[in-house]
């Protein structure tokens, strides 16, 4: 498993400055802020969400560190019902960004909400009727788990990356998927972290993305791995 040197993108004041920033943008000329891994990244993930959980299904979707909402606005275009979805991050200054970018977009009633998702549980979608921790039938990260991995290990010497998977599994209902894209981990070090006996996860399905050829090596530039809880 790749392990990381800390960086400042593994912090949530890295974080905090940069919404800061792309919220003054978007409130003076519009700009929505940065698209990690482009566009065809929200593309690939929308399309699987299409073929696995269709909006027909009545899905509840949480993103992992929504960010600037660029992934749930392409679900929302994509027909999905603005009740389904929602979206957590952790820096107050996202959820704000989100929030107005949703106003221009049909999507004021997507729940934004600020949450560390490592050590809390995220406010509950509507549809849920019970009190419980595992309401959620789909799981989405983008680019969340990678920033997480920048981090500082934790007092016990425990990688900050760690605690994540326990979390997924505690959020899914039995049968709900987790889809996840990374850039910094491969296809492989993903299944090895997250399809474990600990979990209850299990490998469900992949994303092609573009491969890149070097120096004799074929690989793709990030990887889209979907789980299922068992
Ligand atoms: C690389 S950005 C990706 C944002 C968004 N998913 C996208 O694709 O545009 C990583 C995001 O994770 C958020 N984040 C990092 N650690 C988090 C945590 N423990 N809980 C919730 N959000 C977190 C950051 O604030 C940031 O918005």
């Amino acid at each position: 498993m790749a392990t990381f040197e800390p960086s400042k993108l593994g912090t949530k004041e890295h974080w905090d400055s940069v919404y800061e920033e792309e919220l003054e943008n978007f409130e003076e000329i519009g700009d929505e802020g940065e698209i990690w891994f482009g566009v065809e990244s929200v593309e690939k993930m929308v399309e699987w969400a299409l073929e696995n959980l269709p909006p027909s299904a009545n899905a509840s979707i949480l993103e992992v560190g929504s960010g600037n909402g660029t992934l749930l606005f392409g679900l929302l275009d994509a027909g999905y019902a603005v009740q389904a979805l929602h979206g957590i991050d952790y820096s107050a200054g996202a959820v704000s960004l989100s929030k107005e970018i949703a106003k221009t977009r049909g999507g004021s009633d997507i729940v934004f909400t600020e949450c560390d998702f490592l050590n809390e549980d995220p406010q509950q979608p509507q549809t849920a009727s019970l009190d419980r921790s595992d309401v959620w039938d789909l799981l989405l990260d983008k680019g969340t788990y990678d920033a997480i991995a920048l981090g500082e290990r934790d007092e016990q010497g425990n990688l900050p990356t760690s605690k994540y998977p326990g979390r997924v599994t505690r959020l899914l209902k039995p049968g709900g998927h987790f889809l996840i894209t990374s850039c910094n981990f491969t296809e492989d070090e993903l299944k090895a972290a997250f399809a474990t006996e600990e979990t209850g996860l299990a490998y469900h399905s992949r994303i092609q993305h573009p491969t890149l050829s070097f120096g004799g090596k074929t690989g793709s530039s990030c990887s889209s791995v979907a789980f299922v809880k068992r």
